[in-house]
């Protein structure tokens, strides 16, 4: 008997991939830049499973072109990219990594608050650029954070660690998310308020929704013309919830302060992009979840789903496991 034959889109760390490598005939793509796509579909035609990352489309063509595919492993929270109803149909079992990525996002979140509030990156620039002469009483003033109104839009896991930590900062914290959380409101001291509300009162607006067809462009011209002239947008989300033509005029108007971005749209934007180049846009590159401990957790979920999937159990982090038992889910394994 053989190993199931598995395709890895991109080197994870080894807590995920030394399991997935005892367990299956693994090929890994070892470059840094994500496989095009002919290269996927070619290493996944005759592939049980596949791992996958954010940068990888996976939909029901693929889906099609791999008929012994029964399991996708997403190397993510987010799952935009993958098809989940063209799994279910196929009887394709999908799993993400949800949980673990919590509080290192939203660290990572409150860090690019407190960095573009306090200047913190064009202060860095403005040392190495060697302009420090003198103490500066005007040089590069902030924002204050502590008392400020932070406006979460979400309040997933993430947006709830956000507000935890906005806490430490006596920070009044709103939110709007398309349920109401009375639990965490009187749990975290939050408020509720429509999304117009939280727009208009908030001197952070940070974003914590996935990305659907109702939340693309959730923060728009009409959105931002609502916020405050010294409101900062924070984005950990996804990079097409926020119109990026629509966040550049803002910004270059004085519609709004600042913005701080760990995500863009397109994704990666060049160096030259007009974002990038403006002093009052800070953009990191996808980075929030990016700890060493949290990668590996990261990998670890999505090697146990992935193992889960070829041997024909529910995934620990399935994201459609009512798909078990049925379609390719049922297929004879000759591993
Ligand atoms: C996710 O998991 O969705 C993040 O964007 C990357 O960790």
């Amino acid at each position: 008997m053989g190993k199931p034959k598995v395709f890895v889109t991109r080197v994870i760390p080894n807590d995920g991939l030394d399991q997935i490598r005892a367990f299956c005939d693994a090929t890994v793509w070892e470059d840094e830049l994500p496989p095009p796509r002919e290269v996927i579909l070619r290493e996944t035609r005759d592939a049980d499973g596949l791992v996958s990352l954010l940068t990888d489309k996976i939909d029901g063509e693929l889906m099609d072109a791999c008929p012994r595919l029964r399991v996708v492993s997403n190397y993510a929270v987010g799952f935009d990219n993958l098809d989940i109803p063209a799994g279910s149909s196929r009887g394709i079992l999908m799993g993400n990594t949800p949980g673990v990525l919590t509080e290192t996002t939203a660290d990572f979140a409150f860090a690019l608050l407190m960095a573009s509030a306090r200047r913190i990156v064009e202060g860095a620039d403005y040392v190495r650029a060697d302009r420090w002469k003198t103490w500066g009483p005007m040089l590069l003033m902030g924002h204050d954070v502590h008392h400020a109104t932070l406006g979460l839009v979400g309040l997933g896991r993430i947006g709830v660690e956000m507000a935890k930590r906005a806490r430490g900062f006596e920070m009044r914290v709103i939110y709007y998310d398309v349920i109401r959380h009375e639990d965490f409101e009187q749990e975290y001291g939050l408020t509720y308020a429509p999304l117009e509300d939280v727009l208009a009162q908030a001197d952070f607006v940070s974003v914590h929704t996935p990305l659907t067809p109702e939340t693309h462009h959730l923060m728009n011209r009409e959105r931002f013309a609502l916020m405050k002239p010294s409101a900062i947008l924070i984005n950990t989300s996804r990079g097409p919830v926020v119109d990026a033509d629509a966040l550049l005029e803002a910004l270059q108007s004085g519609q709004i302060a600042g913005a701080a971005l760990d995500v863009t749209e397109p994704e990666p934007l060049a160096a030259d992009s007009p974002l990038v180049q403006l002093p009052n846009c800070l953009v990191v590159p996808h980075i929030a979840s990016a700890s060493r401990v949290t990668r590996g957790k990261m990998a670890d979920i999505a090697a146990r789903n992935l193992i889960a999937g070829l041997t024909g159990e529910a995934l620990p982090a399935g994201l459609n496991n009512d798909a078990l038992g049925q379609g390719r889910s049922t297929l004879p394994r000759d591993w």
